[in-house]
């Protein structure tokens, strides 16, 4: 018996054929249908790339990352779409004020929850919402250090708040209140890269949040 070498999937309800053991996002490209979803890295970094999917079996699902999801037979692609906003552009040294004034949608939560049940990295995201209504800012930086931008916590956002671009916002203003980064050298820049990017996660973060509390790398 041949095992078949194609498999049909739905995207948003329309039928596609697919390559088995290919990539959703892939297959999505071969089927000229690119613009159905955001791509960014295709090495399941960036969070471009997130849909929701459904089994034809009635297995449970959730979300995915579509460049690191394959495709199944029977499944049902659905591009979580979040819709483009202006970047707003960081300031020095910032209060509380200055994040109203970026983001008036910080008001709007109602604690729902709902952001932090969606967040796929573990991200108490409305405690950090709560957070940035208090002004502590540091917190919340060390809060979205793991954020990979995905765009959930806003799209199951009823009231609109957009948790992630405020998180950003934060952790780019205190980056960017730092004098140390203008006079810094290019072998200086990698070595702090190389220092950042450390393989196990737990030493990523502490490394991270030594970073941001010191400025510079261990000595
Ligand atoms: S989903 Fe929106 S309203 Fe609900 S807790 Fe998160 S930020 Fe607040
Ligand atoms: S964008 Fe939101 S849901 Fe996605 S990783 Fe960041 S905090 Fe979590
Ligand atoms: S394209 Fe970057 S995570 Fe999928």
């Amino acid at each position: 018996m041949t095992t078949k070498t194609t498999v049909e999937i739905k995207i948003s309800g329309e039928a596609i054929q697919a390559q088995r053991g290919e990539t959703i996002l892939h297959a999505l490209w071969a089927a000229g249908m690119a613009e159905r979803v955001k791509a960014g890295c295709d090495g399941g970094v960036c969070g471009a790339c997130t849909v929701t999917l459904r089994y034809s079996d009635g297995r449970a699902a959730g979300t995915e990352l579509a460049c690191m999801k394959s495709v199944e037979d029977g499944m049902e692609v659905f591009p979580c779409a979040v819709e483009e906003d202006a970047a707003v552009a960081p300031v020095v040294n910032p209060q509380l004020p200055a994040l109203q004034a970026a983001f008036p949608t910080l008001d709007r939560c109602t604690k729902c929850g709902s952001c932090t049940a969606a967040c796929p990295m573990s991200i108490p995201v409305m405690d950090s919402v709560l957070r940035m209504q208090a002004g502590e800012l540091a917190a919340v930086a060390e809060d979205f250090t793991t954020c990979i931008h995905c765009g959930l916590c806003r799209f199951v956002c009823e009231d609109k708040v957009k948790p992630h671009n405020m998180g950003l916002w934060v952790r780019r203003s205190l980056g960017m209140s730092r004098n140390f980064v203008a006079a810094k050298t290019q072998d200086a820049a990698e070595q702090e890269w190389q220092y950042l990017l450390a393989d196990d996660r737990e030493l990523r973060l502490q490394r991270a949040r030594h970073f941001r509390q010191s400025g510079g790398i261990a000595p």
